[in-house]
């Protein structure tokens, strides 16, 4: 479905992502993780033609899209969800829904529209009618996802979604992710700095160092974390 070859993306002359490869296949759960200024925020944004990269292709669906414009990729059924919960603070969550697709240059939502995304969505249904500003971290990180929803993606980049959530939180928030591969066929690509949910949920999971891929496997192969540890942290095995 994705396949991103050999990834370059430099701002200004300093090189953020050096040779990236990776793959997500339909109705795939794959992670990327890894320490902070990997790389990895801006791998997602040049998917979603946020950021030209210098070098490399990135193919959706068997169609080259390196270099277009994010409103063509989310057209094609590509949608990031940026990490940092961005959402109007002042609009109910309905508000959120209704207009906040437009960034993403689809028309404004229909009422019908948002209410089917929330039947997906039992807390946010509840709390429809709150300004988003007053809902928790949790739910705002759901507000961002079904905002995502609402362009009828196919792959979901997502950005960091367990970042500063409490365990119990997080996992609600991957039962929504994982709830919307099984019933809608949602191929997904998470980013996340920690590894101790990701093991969980992912199929595969790339570590990423310094703008590269240091190692790929399925997750259930990684479970015991010391070839994570190493690769992510970038220590070498002592040899005696
Ligand atoms: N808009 C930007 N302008 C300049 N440098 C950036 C910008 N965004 C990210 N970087 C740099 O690129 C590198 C990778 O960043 P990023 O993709 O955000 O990493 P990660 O998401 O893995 O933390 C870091 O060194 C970061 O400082
Ligand atoms: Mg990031």
């Amino acid at each position: 479905m994705l396949q991103v070859e050999n990834l370059h993306v430099s701002y200004g002359g300093i090189a953020a992502v050096r040779g990236l490869s990776l793959t997500v296949a339909a109705g795939e759960v794959v992670a990327i993780i890894g320490p902070n200024g990997a790389g990895k925020s801006t791998t997602l944004a040049a998917i979603a033609g946020g950021v030209s990269p210098r070098e490399g292709t990135i193919t959706y669906g068997g169609m080259g899209i390196t270099g277009r414009r994010p409103e063509d990729i989310a057209r094609m059924g590509v949608s990031l969800v940026p990490e940092g919960r961005h959402v109007f603070a002042t609009l109910t969550v309905e508000e959120n829904l209704a207009i906040g697709t437009y960034m993403l240059g689809h028309r404004s939502k229909t009422s019908a529209d948002v209410a089917a995304v929330l039947e997906r969505f039992p807390r946010l249904q509840e709390r429809r009618h709150f300004p988003a500003g007053r809902l928790s971290g949790g739910e705002q990180q759901m507000l961002v996802i079904a905002r995502a929803m609402l362009t009828q993606p196919k792959l979901m980049l997502v950005d960091e979604p367990s970042l500063g959530l409490a365990p119990l939180i997080i996992d609600q928030v991957y039962d929504i992710l994982l709830d919307l591969r099984r019933r809608q066929g949602l191929s997904l690509l998470i980013v996340e700095q920690s590894t101790s949910r990701i093991l969980k949920h992912a199929d595969r999971i790339y570590v990423v160092r310094s703008g590269a891929v240091q190692l790929v496997d399925r997750a259930q192969a990684l479970k015991d974390g010391e070839a994570i540890k190493r690769a992510y942290f970038g220590f070498e095995e002592v040899r005696a």
